[in-house]
């Protein structure tokens, strides 16, 4: 696609987005439009579009900024179409998504900044986007989704809970990716989850779930989940994972639940005889919420690649918690805890110039912690993180 194309989507679309409340406001104008003149859809969508809404259009909108990298784009979509084949969409639901969008983004813009050749540009890059998603949809032979009964689960914190799950078919998913995921109780509202173990040939799978204040799905699952129940998983997404190039040393930041795709990580490469140096950096709040570390000990006793620095925001627990009796366990694989804010504790560190870098976490963890890491000299191109949406 030529840079010409890219900049007239760019520039209307950054004029939509930029106005005050403008990306909520383009989202709910897409979907009134959307739901009025295609109601065949209507259906797809959970019944309530509140905290949601706005997930698809951002990720129309993360697409259409990448046009002009396609080696990160393509294989994006890929995934993306591969996994909306748990909705059971078909070929011309995208071109009743793509209309509304232009339709929703020429009616912000003015008829004065929508030219014919705006028109096009966009036809052509909501075009790529939907071919590549239908086409990767297509020739996918996997399953559209797996049914996943829970097996065990297990309260490790008072909003945080491990579920562990045997799935109808086991999933060729890899290290660090993530899954979409829906609950019993609440149909047709998918959340991401990330697999805290490697892909097991038996079909076992395991997430770490945090419950989100006010959150639809991640308190019920924390509140509600039992032994027997049935969920449903999309097709596996995301692209980290360690690096083909096992020179480079690696550095992990994880908060909360965002340990888990690097945990699975840390997992598959202690069954392999070469590593490159990893550094893990674990944060919570308290430390208290460091959740994991006995995992975390064994692994790093086990395999002399790997380093662990716990970190926390602050040095004491809440006043609510009470620590289990008995003495505490010693833990001779993990450094000593740090206090302070994770990105800054990090780049306090030393020079991570040279390493492959992943983050994960809350969207404003990740995006915290990645301008600190940048502002210590940390090439963007070395930093990896899950998209924010
Ligand atoms: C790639 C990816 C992987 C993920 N993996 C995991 C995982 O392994 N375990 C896990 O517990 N969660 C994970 N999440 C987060 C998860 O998908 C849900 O967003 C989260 O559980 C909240 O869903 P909800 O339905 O409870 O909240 P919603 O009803 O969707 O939202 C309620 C409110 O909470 C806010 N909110 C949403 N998510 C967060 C968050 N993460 N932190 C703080 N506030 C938030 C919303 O802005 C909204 O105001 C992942 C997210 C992504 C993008
Ligand atoms: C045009 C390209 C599209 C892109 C880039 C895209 C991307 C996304 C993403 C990233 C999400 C959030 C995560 C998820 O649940 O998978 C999402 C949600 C969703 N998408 Fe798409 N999508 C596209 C087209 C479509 C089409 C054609 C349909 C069918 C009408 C569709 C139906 C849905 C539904 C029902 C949701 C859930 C919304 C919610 O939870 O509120 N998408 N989409």
């Amino acid at each position: 696609m030529d840079s010409r194309t890219v900049a007239l989507i760019r520039t209307t679309f950054k004029a939509v987005a930029a106005e005050e409340g403008g990306s909520e406001k383009l989202a709910r104008s897409f979907y009134a439009i959307l739901f009025t003149d295609y109601p065949q859809v209507r259906d797809f969508f959970p019944a309530a579009m509140d905290a949601q809404r706005d997930r698809l259009v951002k990720a129309i909108a993360y697409a259409l900024d990448r046009l002009e990298e396609p080696n990160k784009l393509l294989p994006f979509l890929a995934q993306l179409g591969r996994d909306h084949r748990k909705y059971g969409v078909q070929a011309e639901h995208y071109l009743a998504v793509a209309t509304s969008l232009k339709t929703a983004v020429q009616i912000f813009a003015g008829t004065e900044m929508w030219t014919d050749e705006v028109d096009q540009a966009w036809d052509e890059g909501l075009k790529i986007i939907a071919d590549t998603m239908i086409g990767a949809a297509e020739k996918e032979t996997t399953p559209p989704v797996w049914t996943g009964t829970v097996i065990e689960r297990r309260e490790v914190l008072r909003n945080l809970t491990i579920v562990r799950l045997q799935l109808d078919q086991p999933m060729q998913y890899s290290v660090g990716q993530y899954v979409s995921v829906q609950i019993p109780s609440r149909p047709r509202m998918w959340r991401y989850l990330s697999p805290a173990v490697p892909a097991d040939t038996d079909g076992e799978i395991e997430f770490h779930v945090r419950g989100v204040l006010g959150g639809w799905v991640s308190s019920a699952i924390v509140g509600q989940t039992a032994v027997g129940d049935q969920w449903l998983l999309g097709s596996p997404l995301g692209g980290l994972g360690v690096p083909r190039n096992l020179k480079r040393k690696m550095l992990m930041i994880g908060c909360g639940t965002g340990l888990a795709p690097l945990r699975a990580q840390l997992m598959a490469m202690a069954q392999r005889r070469v590593n490159p140096k990893v550094h893990l950096f674990v944060g919570g709040h308290n430390p208290c919420d460091l959740y994991d570390l006995e995992t975390l000990n064994d692994l790093a006793v086990a395999n002399r690649w790997l380093t662990v620095t716990p970190v926390t925001e602050h040095d004491e627990n809440p006043w609510w918690y009470t620590e289990p009796d008995g003495p505490q366990p010693l833990r001779p694989g993990l450094e000593p805890r740090v206090t302070g804010q994770i990105g800054k504790v990090v780049a306090s560190f030393g020079a991570w110039a040279d390493r492959d870098v992943q983050i994960a976490g809350s969207p404003s963890m990740v995006q915290t912690t990645k301008f600190r890491l940048m502002a210590a000299g940390i090439p963007a191109k070395n930093i990896r993180h899950d998209p924010l949406f």
